[in-house]
């Protein structure tokens, strides 16, 4: 499972981080992701219709490798696995939620930030967690200086990253990729600007690893 989650963090800069409040937003979105460039996408349960939008272009999108984002129960981690989502994604860790990862063939990356925090989940066979959030935590300098200490755990850091400074982050040797909703921002959703959105996604998918 680690294995498969190093595969599809390390197959591109930048996951989309999306919530989706239009299940008719969703086949087109990850399309023209894809297009982009960013093929992984995560599609966050933050609205009454995520797991269908999974669903959806888990089925219609077979390009995309669709994960679930904002899991934080087991009855999330268990509707985002049956709606098709090929990895989960939690802010946090907690024991249900472990319990539930360990017991399901769905790669998880939970999140953390603090050193007891990263060590507890190193010590479950974590070797990659989310950071978040990755801004308002302590950034790249934060990042930076856990690298020496916990040497082997890589992070995908999220929430306030951008274009501007993505790359800041992907430089750290510490870093798998980022997460973002910056490629699909509110207004290109509302207008259905697809076009915008895959331009945001090939920016994205062009920037460069450390
Ligand atoms: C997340 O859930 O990972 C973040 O809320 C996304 O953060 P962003 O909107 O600042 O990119």
């Amino acid at each position: 499972k680690t294995e498969r989650l190093v595969e599809i963090l390390s197959g591109q800069p930048v996951i989309p981080v999306l919530k989706i409040d239009r299940i008719a937003d969703a086949v087109p979105l990850a399309r023209a992701l894809v297009r982009g460039g960013l093929k992984a996408i995560e599609i966050t349960l933050r609205t009454p219709d995520a797991l269908d939008a999974i669903r959806q272009v888990a089925d219609e999108v077979p390009e995309a490798i669709v994960g679930a984002g904002t899991i934080l129960s087991q009855k999330d981690f268990a509707g985002a696995e049956a709606a098709g989502a090929r990895f989960i994604v939690s802010p946090g860790a907690t024991r249900a939620l472990l319990d539930a990862a360990s017991r399901s063939g769905v790669p998880f990356l939970p999140g953390a930030v603090t050193p007891s925090e990263i060590m507890a989940l190193r010590d479950e066979g974590y070797e990659v967690l989310k950071f978040f959030p990755a801004e308002q935590s302590g950034g790249t300098a934060f990042l930076r200086s856990l690298a020496s200490p916990l040497a082997g755990m890589r992070f995908c850091p999220t929430s306030g990253i951008s274009q501007k400074n993505a790359a800041d982050y992907l430089a750290l040797p510490n870093v798998i990729c980022v997460g973002g909703s910056w490629v699909a921002p509110d207004a290109e959703l509302a207008s259905g600007n697809w076009a915008a959105v895959e331009e945001l996604a090939r920016q994205a998918a062009s920037l460069a690893r450390g």
